[in-house]
């Protein structure tokens, strides 16, 4: 057992008392032999599979082909699960569980002999939770993403999962599309596993894990149907068991220039804005300061190059054949951080040293960019004392400088309710109001914030009309959608005294959102804000109200984020005192 003394798991299996023989039978039950153990790293394998899930559906088989890799490179591979979180079944948020599964894989990878563990994450929340639950442990880790799913072709025009379906909504809405049509739409949809195919929450997050250095190079953007993806999950397994050997850990590779690489990425792709929600959490772990400025400042100096929906034109696989997310890095030059770690043990410039676009009809170049500036834009003002966001590049720019009355929507419920209402008091120029839809008061920040253009607006030809919330949106959609106001409404913000009538003035290039009255007036309103029920008093949910952090810190639980000099605690106490109950 030379080999196996240096590893975590020898804690486990390497002692010779009762502990050991203990921990050593439970896995010949499972018919493994003490020489499958003796020396080898032991790689978990994070399986967010789940019948739940429907992107994450092939996740048992690409477990098999990261096992393989572990077996060749010597090491022992076992698969565990976690809780999985389907961004469209599970409600009323799946924002609302992503702590709940970053604890759950935090906990399995610190609680088990694990040396390294590979990350198999997918549709939107599970690959943050994982990344969140991994850099909280600090056991050397590696993710593989599921890819995009096939494209949907509906009547001849190939359709994204997102962006396109609402487009065809407002078609029906606006009665320019017959149900009959909608129901073939709908049987069109969705024709394979694998995660949503614009650039999404799901292609930004998986993408974003290629800049953060926390998979192999070039993985994020290969389709999930694509054998090479197979190939690229056997290799990770490899990869795995020489980063337990080299205890390779996630706190020196998620450094502060690895999130200006990750959010320079964001805004180079167009990506979408729940992206800043997953940075801010994530590094709220490993302790780097980050704040939204922090995005602003990037998005200004970052050219918009790829060319995917709902930014540009392409899906996703597009990007893939176009030399992936190393070409992007790779075009960004000096824009991106060489030097910054990954887990194959080179840094960043080594790995896109070689990268190549090739396709400039989706990669476009930093001399001749799609924007000079990047995706999204950090607001401020009275509306939104702690920031707001707004996806610049799928928005209107003859919106961008805009003053409106409000139209206030009390909840979603509100909105479900009055929108198409023929006798809502609405103009194009109008700014519709959404608020009780942010962390504590959606509960789970939902992805409310696209509110529908009403249906009288839609029949007279209206395309875009600004949108003010608390809520999230989801990263296919698109419009002049101000999102994520912080501080949210059920949390004292000044969204909650906004109403009908009431000037807001939205102006994207002073990056200012406010509402047009006197500080006093705003003021005189807060203090008769009347508090609300709370969502839950038990359980979980009890749990998250009490410590959900606001929207510019990143969602995450306030006990969960790292304590400043405190260090990562990779062991779990008391694994060396000998007894194990359960004998
Ligand atoms: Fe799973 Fe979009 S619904 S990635």
């Amino acid at each position: 057992m030379t080999d196996s003394k240096r590893l975590r798991s020898a804690q486990w299996f390497g002692q010779r008392d009762l502990a050991g023989f203990i921990h050593r039978a439970s896995i010949h039950a499972e018919g493994i032999s003490r020489a499958a153990l003796d020396g080898r790293p032991v790689v978990g394998i994070c399986n967010s599979w789940s019948e739940l899930v429907n992107c994450n559906l092939h996740f048992r088989g690409l477990a098999e082909s990261v096992k393989r890799g572990v077996l060749l490179a010597g090491g022992l591979p076992l698969e565990f699960p976690t809780i999985s979180l389907g961004e469209n079944l599970m409600k009323p948020s799946a924002m609302l569980f992503r702590n709940l599964m970053a604890m759950d894989v935090e906990e399995c990878i610190r609680g088990y002999p694990i040396d390294a563990v590979v990350l198999l994450g997918g549709c939107d929340k599970t690959v943050p939770a994982q990344l969140m639950g991994a850099a909280s442990a600090n056991v050397p880790a590696i993710m593989v993403t599921g890819g995009p799913a096939q494209p949907a072709v509906f009547r001849g025009r190939e359709l994204g999962g997102g962006t396109d379906l609402w487009h065809y909504v407002d078609e029906l809405r606006a009665g320019r599309m017959t149900d009959a049509e909608f129901d073939e739409l709908e049987a069109a949809a969705t024709p394979s596993y694998g995660h949503c195919n614009e650039m999404g929450t799901a292609s930004t997050m998986t993408s974003l894990v290629e800049a953060l250095g926390m998979c192999l190079p070039g993985t994020a953007t290969i389709p999930a149907v694509d054998a090479a993806r197979h190939r690229a999950a056997e290799a990770t397994g490899a990869r795995a068991v020489a980063l337990a050997r080299e205890e390779l850990r996630p706190a020196e590779i998620l450094t502060a220039p690895a999130f200006d690489n990750a959010i320079t990425l964001l805004m180079a792709l167009g990506g979408g804005t729940n992206a800043v929600v997953h940075l801010l959490a994530l590094a709220g772990r490993v302790g780097v300061p980050l704040t939204l400025d922090r995005f602003d400042e990037l998005s200004r100096r970052t050219p918009l190059l790829a060319n995917v929906r709902p930014s540009g034109e392409h899906l996703f696989e597009r990007l893939h054949h176009a030399g992936g997310i190393p070409a992007v890095l790779r075009e960004l030059g000096a824009l991106v951080d060489g030097n910054a770690g990954t887990v194959t043990g080179r840094v960043l410039g080594e790995e896109i040293a070689g990268a190549e676009v090739l396709d400039r009809a989706v990669i476009a170049a930093c001399a001749t960019p799609l924007a000079a500036e990047g995706g999204i834009a950090v607001l401020r003002g009275t509306l939104a004392p702690d920031g707001a966001l707004l996806k610049r590049s799928a928005a209107s720019p003859s919106l961008f400088r805009h003053r409106g009355t409000a139209v206030v929507f009390e909840d979603v419920y509100d909105v479900q309710a009055r929108i198409d209402d023929p006798g809502l008091d609405v103009t194009p120029q109008s700014v519709l109001v959404l608020r009780n839809s942010g962390p504590k008061g959606g509960p789970g920040m939902p992805e409310w914030g696209q509110i529908p253009i009403p249906a009288k607006l839609l029949r007279q030809g209206i395309t875009d009309i600004v949108r003010v919330s608390d809520a999230r949106m989801s990263g296919t959609a698109f419009g002049t959608v101000v999102l994520h106001v912080a501080p949210e409404s059920a949390a004292g913000g000044p969204l909650a005294v906004v109403r009908n009538g009431d000037p807001i003035v939205l102006d994207v290039e002073a990056r200012r959102l406010d509402l047009d009255l006197p500080a006093s007036e705003i003021g005189r309103r807060l203090d008769e804000v009347e508090p609300k029920e709370p969502s839950y008093r038990r359980g979980y949910g009890a749990l998250y109200l009490d410590h959900v952090l606001q929207a510019n810190e990143g969602c995450d639980f306030d006990f969960l984020r790292a304590r400043p000099g405190e260090p990562a605690e990779s062991e779990p106490l008391g694994l060396l005192h000998g007894w194990v109950g359960g004998w």
